[in-house]
């Protein structure tokens, strides 16, 4: 499968190129919308990206338009380690003016995870209305082709109505909230950010697959109607 990359010498580059671009899609979506929606990554990668945006990029944000989301979220307290949205507090929210009615945290307080997942639908259609048109979606990638929280085999891969499902992952913690494809094959921008050595194998399989059928894996079955690029290191790109 032909993938549309950007290739850079390792991860501080990446993020920086990633925030480059950020940043242009933020002005023009404010300027004709007057709002930018991002759905955020999850995992270990981003979280350089996020630290750079408050560090770098904060001053040249316009916060008070700008809106965050997850792409998927653990079942775990917001203030859990293992929370995406505590890792994201950490990194960037707390250190920004960004207003709070702004972050779309995941429910994950709510219970069960039904509930949970489908009280952010509510959240998220309340915001888009019929058709959630994210400005810009990041995505990381497993070792085995998963993306936000969609692993190989999953019912969810087949949702056709819902954005939000919850899930059980055969990672820790199993318990996750996830879009859709519903949803992530519907923004504007969308971009994997893949690093490390240990994705080189990952994303040769992905390159390696056939166009005309679809890809065996949840990251290769994320083929949006807006801009699809992958930026990756150099160790992830071989
Ligand atoms: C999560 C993420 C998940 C992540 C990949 C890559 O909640 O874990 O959304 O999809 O992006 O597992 O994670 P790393 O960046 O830690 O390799």
């Amino acid at each position: 499968m032909k993938l549309d990359t950007r290739v850079f010498p390792e991860l501080e580059a990446l993020s920086r190129g990633l925030l480059d671009e950020t940043l242009a899609i933020l002005k023009d979506a404010v300027a004709r919308r007057g709002r930018f929606a991002i759905a955020l990554a999850g995992g270990h990668t981003p979280a350089k990206m996020y630290a750079m945006w408050a560090e770098k990029y904060s001053a040249q944000t316009p916060w008070d338009k700008v809106h965050l989301f997850w792409g998927d979220e653990r079942y775990v307290p917001q203030d859990d380690l293992l929370s995406n949205c505590r890792m994201t507090r950490e990194t960037l929210i707390s250190h920004i003016p960004i207003p709070a009615a702004n972050v779309h945290a995941v429910p994950t307080h709510l219970a069960p995870p039904e509930k949970a997942a489908e009280a952010y639908e509510a959240d998220l259609r309340k915001f888009f209305g019929a058709t959630p048109e994210f400005d810009m979606q990041l995505l990381g990638l497993g070792i085995e082709g998963h993306t936000a929280s969609l692993f190989p085999g999953a019912s969810a891969l087949d949702e056709k109505q819902r954005w939000v499902v919850p899930v059980t992952a055969p990672a820790e913690p199993p318990r996750r909230l996830t879009f859709t494809p519903v949803v992530l094959n519907r923004g504007r921008n969308t971009f994997f950010l893949v690093s490390g050595a240990n994705k080189r194998e990952i994303m040769a399989a992905l390159r390696g697959e056939p166009e005309n059928k679809p890809s065996q894996y949840p990251a290769g079955r994320i083929r949006p109607s807006g801009r699809l690029l992958w930026f990756l290191d150099q160790p992830a790109a071989g």
